[in-house]
């Protein structure tokens, strides 16, 4: 009944709407290139903000202000066109472009930590913190299935299981939607095997092998109800994803009857071909509906009006699209809700309150995989004088990664609120003191050390390690459009070569006869051969966000070690794993400190 009733409403809208009016509403720009009177006027049908794309201070009121601004102008006012906006942006481990927001471990810890139940108390701190910035649309769950880990978006995939992430996926979009956030599945597809693991390149591979591995994630997403599905930059076969009918429209609206709205990524149309009238029109034929022109909006407007015009994308096409988008825009509810500013969520002041945070910081302890243990180092006794050291050890940016406050990421403690994993074990070993570099390592004043170290923060391509650059002509050979290659992080995954200053650290303090704790903070398995074999233990801590106490709760045996690797861990040779996937060490019950605090 509710859907007829729905529908109704849609075709009356389709019999008012101006031809305009329609591509307005299949256009998003980016908060920093529109106005207000540029929504009414245009009949935008939503705006996000890009990664680091905050408005005022960037506290929640002055995105509920932002927020309200848009909202009056499509809707409030005498000469509104009266279909609200939805306002989205990229809140990928909690509302983490808000000042003060809980950030949570990315994906790829939640997938260590291997509970569903934790992903959807994960989904449910981020939609309440969103709700209280007056948002309405999440570009997540990503339900990439990674192949490569040399993929800079490795991150945020749940790992390299395709049932993982399903299972993951699903229980994400019904904890979002179940609090009237939109979520939305990406990236639509293949987006996590592509060759090389080249960030937007090519996934070569049959139907069925991508139906099996990257495709499969997508059902139980779709049985939960997601409303949007946002396309992918890679291209399947030679053939871009952006201009794919068959993946689009026969495969995904045919086949799989999704009837929700499907979303191009940032200027995703753009990689089509160089003339821009041929990219939006291969798009839209595609079975795109939204898209995603930051900047371009206007340029987008005028170029499909001029295609329908002339025959390159037919009226139907549109009405597919708009009908679409307006189905989801009253099934969010955003037609009823009240303005954002009188929004019932908008009045909790949630954002980075010690309710989210202890959620947080169970993610994390959930999330650390132990490797390696020798002579039960760990846990360490909270009253033992624990040197703390490594470039990572008192460092929010490097512990969250990227998409946190900016789009690549922040460096050091003065933007992020949190506890970094030093201030964590402090909190625990009143006798713990911090190092530089370990350079003052002294066997009579510190019993243990714990080196933290690994990766600086990243996102996306400009997180790819990529050896050379002959990959990047054969994949790009492969392709028909256009290649968007960014500078990779790096040219070799062996951590030794990229940070040798990490290893110069550990060692540094085991020459000192001060036994280490290794802890990487990276955003996927690297290899560490040099690092393992100059610690005495050595902890998987991926990317934990805000909450670093988190880590000095297990270290010192408050709970013991939980997390399994959601992916095989590299070698130095290459093929054969140092560690499967599944793998992971803990204390047991035979360890008496661990027992010591299970007693209290
Ligand atoms: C980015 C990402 C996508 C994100 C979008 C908006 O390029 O590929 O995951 O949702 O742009 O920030």
């Amino acid at each position: 009944m509710r859907d007829a009733r729905q529908e109704a409403v849609v075709d009356a809208w389709l019999a008012r709407l101006s031809l305009r009016q329609k591509i307005g509403q299949m256009t998003m720009a980016e908060r920093g290139s529109v106005t207000p009177e540029d929504v009414k006027r245009n009949a935008l049908g939503a705006v996000l903000s890009g990664g680091g794309s905050h408005p005022g201070g960037n506290a929640p009121a002055d995105w509920v202000r932002m927020n309200d601004a848009f909202w009056q102008a499509a809707v409030g006012d005498e000469d509104s066109l009266g279909i609200p906006i939805l306002f989205g942006c990229d809140a990928v481990h909690g509302n983490n472009n808000v000042a003060g927001a809980t950030i949570l471990p990315h994906n790829i810890g939640l997938g260590a930590a291997g509970n569903v139940e934790l992903v959807a108390e994960a989904a449910g701190v981020t939609a309440r913190e969103m709700l209280a910035s007056g948002l309405d649309w999440n570009f997540a769950p990503v339900l990439a299935v990674v192949q490569d880990c040399r993929w800079g978006r490795t991150y945020e995939s749940y790992g390299n299981d395709p049932r993982r992430a399903g299972r993951f996926g699903r229980r994400y979009v019904e904890a979002l939607q179940g609090e009237d956030i939109v979520a939305c599945v990406k990236h639509w597809v293949g987006d996590g095997g592509t060759g090389h693991g080249i960030d937007q390149g090519e996934t070569t591979l049959s139907w069925e092998e991508l139906e099996a591995t990257h495709v499969a994630p997508y059902y139980p997403a779709f049985e939960a109800g997601v409303m949007t599905v946002m396309v992918s930059f890679n291209s399947w076969n030679g053939e871009k994803c952006h201009g794919s009918r068959f993946l689009v429209t026969d495969v995904l609206k045919g086949r799989l009857g999704f009837k929700g709205l499907v979303v191009s990524d940032w200027d995703g149309i753009d990689f089509l071909h160089e003339e821009y009238a041929t990219a939006v029109r291969l798009s839209v034929n595609a079975g795109l509906d939204m898209f995603m022109v930051p900047e371009r909006w206007r340029e987008f407007i005028d170029t499909l009006e001029a295609e329908v015009h002339g025959g390159g994308v037919s009226p139907a096409r549109i009405d597919d699209a708009v009908r679409r988008i307006l189905r989801t825009k009253l099934r969010s509810g955003v037609f009823d809700r009240p303005r954002p500013a009188r929004r019932p969520g908008v009045e909790v002041a949630c954002t980075g309150c010690d309710a989210h945070r202890e959620v947080a910081r169970r993610a994390v302890r959930r999330s650390l995989v132990l490797l390696k243990n020798a002579g039960n180092l760990l846990p360490l006794d909270p009253a033992s004088r624990i040197l703390v050291a490594g470039k990572s050890a008192h460092d929010l940016g490097h512990q969250c990664g990227g998409w946190t406050l900016s789009w690549q990421g922040e460096k050091g403690n003065d933007t992020i609120a949190g506890t970094t994993v030093w201030q964590g074990i402090h909190a625990l070993a009143p006798h713990a003191r911090l190092s530089e570099d370990g350079g003052d390592a002294d066997p009579d004043r510190d019993d243990v050390a714990v080196v933290v170290v690994g990766e600086t923060a990243y996102a996306e391509g400009f997180g790819d390690i990529r050896s050379g650059d002959e990959m990047l002509v054969e994949a790009g050979s492969a392709v028909d459009g256009l290649m968007n290659p960014l500078e990779p992080y790096a040219r070799s995954q062996v951590l030794a070569e990229v940070h040798p200053e990490d290893v110069a650290c550990i060692r540094r303090i085991a020459a000192r006869g001060v036994p280490v704790v290794a802890v990487l903070i990276s955003g996927r398995p690297l290899v560490v051969e040099e690092e393992m074999a100059a610690s005495t233990a050595f902890v998987a801590a991926w990317l934990p966000g805000s909450e670093g106490l988190g880590v000095g709760e297990v270290l010192l045996g408050r709970e013991d070690f939980a997390g399994r690797l959601p992916l095989p861990w590299p070698s130095a040779a290459g093929n054969v794993p140092r560690f499967p996937a599944g793998f992971g060490l803990d204390y047991g019950f035979d360890n008496a400190v661990a027992m010591a605090y299970k007693r209290k």
